[in-house]
């Protein structure tokens, strides 16, 4: 086996303290989706939204990667690995993995309202920046908005993923619930003789009925669960 993707979601960063979206008691129970996560919802109270993704933003300051983010990281040791990561966050980059895709954006960046996918107008803050204001611009003279694709928008970042994973040896998913698409169609261009692994302390129904190694542990016993088991390949 040569290339592994990894493909995260909300669960990778459980165990660091960030909660996930769709567990009871998740994000999307406390703040509704549609206010927060949406154009519809930023048009309507920026405030809100602006609030929100300042906290998040203030919250990566106050966590760290978990075992399971180190490990998928060490994995980089024996082979090629690409994550792509449904979170905001910045666990896999700062537990060390180099080569990390961003489907929903990240939480560190910010860009134009009026056109978010211009790499001319994405920015990365520096944490004493981590709290954006209403009134603060993008370089097109647009209000800053946090570059994170909200429902309902373009995921741009979503061909280069399937790419990738059309060419993995492995697919190893993590903490995703595989409600959202694009994302949970990456499954589909797995290559015929590919592996794929399936790492969640819940039940979770897999698309296109494809055949799946589960392991129904947390993220860092499942990655020690599952390290054991390549090295035994
Ligand atoms: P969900 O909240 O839908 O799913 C989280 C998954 O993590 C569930 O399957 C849980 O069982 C699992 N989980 C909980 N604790 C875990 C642990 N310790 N270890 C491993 N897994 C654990 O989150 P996502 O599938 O990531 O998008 O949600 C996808 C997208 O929907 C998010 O990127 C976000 C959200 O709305 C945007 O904001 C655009």
């Amino acid at each position: 086996m040569k290339k592994i993707v990894v493909l995260t979601g909300a669960g990778m960063s459980a165990e660091s303290g960030i909660s996930t979206f769709r567990d009871a008691g998740g994000l999307w129970d406390k703040y509704p989706v549609e206010d927060v996560a949406t154009p519809e919802g930023y048009r309507r109270n920026p405030q809100l939204v602006t609030d929100f993704y300042n906290a998040r933003r203030m919250q990566l300051l106050t966590v760290e990667p978990n075992e399971g983010h180190r490990l998928v990281a060490a994995l980089e040791e024996r082979y090629e690995v690409t994550v792509v990561t449904q979170n905001v966050d910045n666990l896999h980059e700062r537990a060390g993995s180099t080569h990390v895709i961003h489907l929903h954006g990240e939480l560190t960046k910010v860009t134009s309202s009026l056109e978010p996918n211009n790499p001319q107008y994405i920015r990365e803050l520096s944490p004493e920046e981590y709290e954006v204001h209403l009134g603060d611009c993008a370089e097109d003279g647009s209000q800053l908005r946090p570059y994170i694709v909200w429902f309902g928008e373009e995921v741009p970042a979503i061909e280069v993923a399937a790419d990738h994973v059309m060419q993995a040896d492995a697919l190893i998913i993590i903490g995703t619930s595989l409600n959202v698409y694009p994302a949970a169609g990456l499954i589909q261009f797995t290559k015929s003789d590919a592996q794929i692994y399936l790492i969640d302390p819940a039940e979770v129904r897999v698309p296109y009925g494809l055949p799946v190694h589960v392991i129904k542990k947390g993220a860092s016993q499942g990655m020690r669960e599952l390290v054991a088991l390549l090295d035994g390949e």
